[in-house]
């Protein structure tokens, strides 16, 4: 049993934005996000969430979480922010974990070591690692198992700054830690009141320091956009490596960018620079092709999108193929053996079975009967200025290259349309359409002109 708290007051001055830096997008989530489910992965019996800069943005973004809100109004430095986490856990007896929420790749495991640290009888227990390039990061000086001291870059000396043992930002303590945070003074370079303080009044009051050592990309934070990237670069490659663990192929993987919440099944090809966001989902043996981007689309098993598609909540059934260079909008239904080529833009439209638009349309807010063909440069007309309109195609219909279906219209089951037609009225079932300027030869007319000249 144990309490958790999360500091995300800062604002995050490296990162050069009006954002709070908790709020940046890993994948299209939130950092602090991370944070957050990895704490609720131990099953904390209270989690806090410390905010302060953009705090209704930042709760805003904890909405539906099982958390409690503590507010740090002005930012004095992370002792001082986790200091505001008392008046809800006064009473709580400890023990107690506490992360940043700008280090978004701690695991539940490590944080458990840490809890296991306080349960043998340490008073404190702080996660450190060694760094390549540790500049930045607190730097510590231990004894043993025994930490010292944490010392900030800012204070530090340049024989303490050549330390690559640092504080990665994640803690366990004891019952003593909010009397200990009272003793902390902010007699330093930042004038900031340290959280790492604790380790030199924990030793004062006769108790045990210790570290837990982790593997160095766990306690990467995020301070820079640099390391924002860095951090994505980290998760992006799990996600890939855990996706082709699971049978999928993805040809120049490193090219691939995908979000936690895509869906993807065995013997999928995702070919180089895909993007899939959100709730995309592609079903088994589906291809993608290259640089095509899908947002909250579903890809049923034999559904194929070819190089620069762009679709958004789209829904391809088995058989369907879109592309190259198709968009598709939200409400994009093709149903099984439906082909939409190159540019041909579907928004809200259901197309049935076997329809094809090869190429250069626009269907929006229509309805295609199974087995229509819907030539080049057709366009559904289907805004009058004010209001949206339905275009309802029936079966085995062909509407003619260049055509425009001003709606609302219908054509009905076998019917033709004329190419270059304007359709304002109905057309049955089984008939002609041609709504067009009827062609007129004018024979020698262009010699004549000719000789003129
Ligand atoms: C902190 C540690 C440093 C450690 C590093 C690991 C301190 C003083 N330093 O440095 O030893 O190596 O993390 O990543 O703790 N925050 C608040 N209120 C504040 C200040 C900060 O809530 O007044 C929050 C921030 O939102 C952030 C976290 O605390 O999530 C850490 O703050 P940050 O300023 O990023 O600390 P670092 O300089 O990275
Ligand atoms: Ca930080």
């Amino acid at each position: 049993m144990h309490a958790h708290v999360i500091l995300a007051a800062g604002q995050g001055t490296r990162m050069k934005s009006r954002l709070p830096k908790v709020l940046h997008l890993l994948l299209g989530k939130p950092m602090l996000l991370y944070a957050v489910e990895t704490a609720l992965a131990l099953g904390p019996e209270r989690l806090v969430v410390v905010v302060g800069h953009g705090a209704s943005l930042v709760e805003e973004a904890l909405r539906g979480y099982p958390v409690e809100i503590a507010r740090q109004e002005a930012q004095l430095g992370t002792a001082h922010a986790l200091l505001q986490a008392e008046a809800l856990l006064k009473d709580f007896p400890g023990p107690f974990l506490v992360t940043q929420g700008d280090t978004p790749l701690l695991s539940p495991k490590t944080l458990k070591a840490l809890l296991a640290k306080v349960a043998e009888g340490a008073g404190m227990a702080l996660l450190t690692v060694e760094l390549e390039n540790p500049t930045g990061y607190g730097r510590i000086l231990r004894e043993g198992e025994e930490v010292l001291a944490n010392v900030e870059e800012k204070d530090a000396s340049p024989t303490l700054k050549a330390i690559r043992e640092v504080n990665a930002g994640a803690y366990a303590f004891d019952g003593f830690l909010f009397q200990a945070l009272k003793e902390v003074k902010n007699e330093n370079a930042a004038q900031e009141y340290y959280l790492p303080d604790l380790i030199a009044i924990y030793r004062a009051h006769g108790k045990k320091v210790v570290a837990v050592r982790g593997v160095a990309e766990e306690a990467l934070g995020v301070n820079t956009r640099e390391e924002l990237a860095r951090v994505e670069g980290v998760l992006l490659a799990r996600l890939r490596a855990e996706w082709m663990k699971r049978g999928v192929r993805m040809v120049l993987p490193e090219t691939i960018y995908l979000e936690p919440s895509v869906e993807l099944a065995p013997d999928v090809t995702l070919w180089p620079g895909v993007v899939l966001r959100g709730r995309t989902r592609v079903g088994e043996g589906c291809e993608v092709g290259a640089y095509a981007i899908l947002e909250d689309t579903i890809l049923e098993p034999g559904a194929k999108v070819q190089a620069h598609t762009v679709a958004q909540g789209a829904h391809l059934h088995g058989g369907a193929d879109a592309g190259p260079f198709a968009r598709l909008r939200p409400g994009a239904v093709l149903e099984e053996g439906v082909h939409v080529g190159n540019f041909v833009e579907v928004k809200n439209s259901r197309l049935h079975p076997g329809v094809k638009a090869g190429h250069l349309a626009y269907l929006g807010d229509a309805e295609v009967g199974e087995g229509s063909n819907i030539g080049a440069g057709v366009i559904t007309a289907n805004y009058d200025g004010k209001r949206k309109h339905k275009t309802f195609i029936g079966k085995q219909a062909f509407i003619g290259s260049n055509s425009v279906l001003v709606a609302p219209v219908r054509v009905g089951d076998g019917a033709m349309v004329g190419a270059g037609s304007v359709i304002t009225h109905d057309v049955p079932e089984d008939a002609l359409a041609v709504a067009r300027g009827r062609q007129r030869n004018i024979e020698g007319y262009a010699k004549r002109k000719r000789e003129e000249a």
